[in-house]
């Protein structure tokens, strides 16, 4: 049977907010009104005053209602198998209580009350994977020079200066870091490690958790270019793996050689434009399938997959965009010149003055960029006449969208902007939608 109603009071920028009914998550929600009921057939549909509906179905009611034996009150995690739900469970009642909860009765007995702010919540979309994150915003050499820049030490001690950050960095799929300092020492750790501790959790590669790049590496049997004085063409890391990294950290310990400047093209702008204007090269780069692996006699990583991979719908964008890596075609014998032309507009374009940016690297600056989206690459260098030693490390989408998401929910809350209607208002077809 459904708990009793808890009546909890909390506070909103001045305002009360009445919590009495638990919600499947440990967000505090606005207690919105709920002006249209219907129950028809298998869905109960709740209508709100700002046009917003919801056609929840009774199943997915069953599994959100928080009360033992539904939605675990203790972890606000769903408990019901759906092996064990009976063929025939249906909503018997469906009704607003005198708060304005939903209240609804299920065949099998269990009964409970659903928070009319938090079913608004999902009317809204604010549900889905893309939320509290911002709009992706494509640009070329025209838009941006260098990328937006923030103060290190800010972001090291300020939760609103990391959220400017991230919000930057996933909304361009770039952003920088001034004065973050370097090395460390026994008990402070080097700048790096730092700034992505208050992110999330590092991703470990065969090149370690933090790795060097350095020219003078040579002993190293997972050496690569990177750690030459060479030019680097556009390119994404580790397109070897099923999921390359979401996210790619780069933080200049010292730079005093000239040249090297970074080269930075959004993927993003270049596949737009193809899809565009070069609709044929587009189809061979998003349908053509490469095998990319990994040249280490220690470690056979491969994986299959176009250099433009659109993923599921509603997924970030995958550019697998690295020619030392690029072992074999993986398709049709007759579509292999085609594949190899569209292969090399996209390099062109890469490195392509209307796409591409550059800057130097400075001391303490730490660039983070999305490497499944942002084509990265270097001009190149001499070593012998000075030190260019970054420290690098990878972590992916979901640490950095995670941490973006908790932060923007708190900068939002804080700023009155939480479940504003008119911020992602779409008419929701029900939940499975
Ligand atoms: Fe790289």
């Amino acid at each position: 049977m459904g708990r009793p109603i808890k009546r909890d009071a909390k506070v909103f920028n001045g305002e009360s907010m009445i919590n009495t009914v638990d919600t499947p998550d440990f967000y505090n929600y606005p207690w919105t009104k709920i002006e249209r009921l219907d129950h028809s057939g298998e869905f109960v549909t709740v209508g709100f005053d700002d046009g917003t509906e919801l056609a929840a179905h009774q199943w997915w009611l069953r599994e959100s209602v928080v009360t033992d034996g539904a939605c675990d009150p203790a972890t606000r995690e769903g408990t019901l198998d759906p092996a064990d739900i009976p063929d025939d469970l249906h909503v018997t009642s469906a009704e607003l209580d005198e708060q304005g909860s939903l209240a609804v009765v299920f065949s099998d007995g269990l009964s409970g009350r659903l928070h009319p702010g938090w079913l608004h919540h999902v009317a809204l979309g604010q549900h889905r994977a893309n939320s509290h994150l911002p709009p992706v915003r494509v640009w070329t050499a025209d838009d941006l020079t260098e990328p937006a820049t923030f103060d290190g030490r800010g972001v090291l001690s300020s939760d609103d200066e990391l959220h400017g950050f991230l919000d930057a960095l996933c909304s361009y799929g770039i952003a920088r870091l001034t004065k973050v300092p370097g090395e460390g020492n026994g008990s402070v750790p080097e700048g790096l490690a730092a700034v992505t501790d208050r992110i999330g959790a590092r991703r470990s590669t065969n090149f370690g958790e933090i790795w060097n790049v350095k020219a003078e590496i040579r002993d190293n049997s997972e050496n690569s270019t990177a750690n030459s004085g060479l030019r680097l063409g556009p390119h994404t890391d580790l397109p070897t793996r099923e999921t390359p990294p979401g996210f790619q950290l780069l933080h200049c310990w010292v730079n005093s050689v000239p040249g090297g400047w970074s080269r930075m093209t959004d993927g993003a702008a270049v596949a737009a434009h193809l899809e565009a204007e070069e609709p044929d090269v587009y189809e061979a780069l998003t349908t053509l399938n490469w095998v990319f692996f990994n040249r280490s006699r220690e470690h056979d990583h491969r994986w299959s997959g176009p250099m433009i991979d659109l993923g599921v719908p509603g997924s970030p964008l995958t550019i697998r965009a690295f020619y030392p890596v690029r072992g074999f075609p993986d398709m049709d014998p007759a579509d292999i010149p085609r594949a190899y032309r569209a292969a090399k507009r996209f390099h062109q374009l890469g490195a392509d003055p209307r796409f591409e940016i550059g800057y130097p690297f400075r001391d303490g600056d730490l660039v983070a960029f999305d490497n499944r989206r942002i084509l990265h690459g270097r001009d190149a260098f001499d070593p012998g006449v000075g030190v260019r030693h970054l420290r690098g490390t990878y972590m992916d989408h979901d640490e950095v969208y995670s941490r973006l998401r908790v932060l923007t929910r708190r900068h939002q809350s804080q700023h009155r902007l939480l479940f504003d209607s008119t911020e992602s208002a779409t008419k929701s077809k029900g939940v499975s939608a």
